[in-house]
């Protein structure tokens, strides 16, 4: 075949992005974080105070945006228009707006062509919410986790408290519920689990063994 790709999904904060990290670093393949797309925009969109009710407004913005990853080192970074702003994205005011804005049908198109045309001809991981049922609905390999939501929020509120966010456990939880709730119920393109995908819960599994158990599908489906 010409190119590989392994889509994985599920709700916030599952550890998503850490196994598909793990995952492309051993496989060598090309990783990319599309919520971390949605996010930039969402900055964006901040910084322009765009008005969501209007779609030429939206329209407009979206032609304006331009992402890039870039790696540096072990990680990849996120450019918006030229500027690195892959620690402003994670922060509580992108996260308590990402949702909102992702559920627009202008936004998700152009993010999602975006995100087909970087799985072109090449090996990819890529995390999100509708990676197996949209955005690749013919991936090699998907995989949807979860995680109960304890643990979830806070794995998340550990990860916000070492990047020196001022964060509470009851914001983390409210965050994730919000999130999870606007994700699963939006008209476009929600957060479902493919029906051919493995479910991985994580709850109770290390990093390494949730790389073994990926692993060890990927390899059944070379
Ligand atoms: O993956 P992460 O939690 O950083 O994603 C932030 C938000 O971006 C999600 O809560 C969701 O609203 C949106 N998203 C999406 N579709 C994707 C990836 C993320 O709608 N494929």
């Amino acid at each position: 075949r010409e190119n590989f790709i392994i889509a994985i999904d599920g709700f916030s904060s599952c550890g998503k992005s850490t196994v598909a990290k793990a995952l492309a670093k051993k496989l060598q393949f090309v990783f990319i974080d599309s919520g971390a797309m949605y996010r930039a925009v969402t900055l964006y969109f901040l910084r322009q105070h765009i008005n969501l009710t209007n779609p030429d407004e939206i329209r407009a913005a979206l032609e304006e945006i331009h992402i890039d990853f870039v790696p540096q080192g072990d990680t990849v970074h996120i450019f918006l228009n030229g500027e690195d702003v892959s620690r402003e994205i994670r922060q509580m005011h992108v996260s308590e707006k990402v949702s909102e804005i992702s559920a627009i049908k202008e936004v998700r198109h152009a993010l999602v062509k975006q995100q087909q045309a970087l799985g072109k001809r090449r090996n990819i991981v890529m995390d999100g919410r509708d990676i197996g049922t949209t955005v690749f609905p013919d991936a090699d390999l998907k995989i949807f986790m979860t995680a109960n939501s304890e643990v979830r929020a806070q794995r998340r509120l550990a990860e916000l408290l070492a990047k020196g966010e001022v964060v509470s456990i009851e914001g983390v939880k409210q965050n994730l519920a919000h999130r999870d709730h606007m994700d699963s119920t939006r008209e476009e393109s929600p957060l479902r689990q493919a029906t051919d995908a493995i479910i991985l819960d994580n709850s109770d599994l290390t990093q390494e063994e949730q790389l073994e158990i990926v692993l060890e599908e990927y390899r059944a489906r070379m």
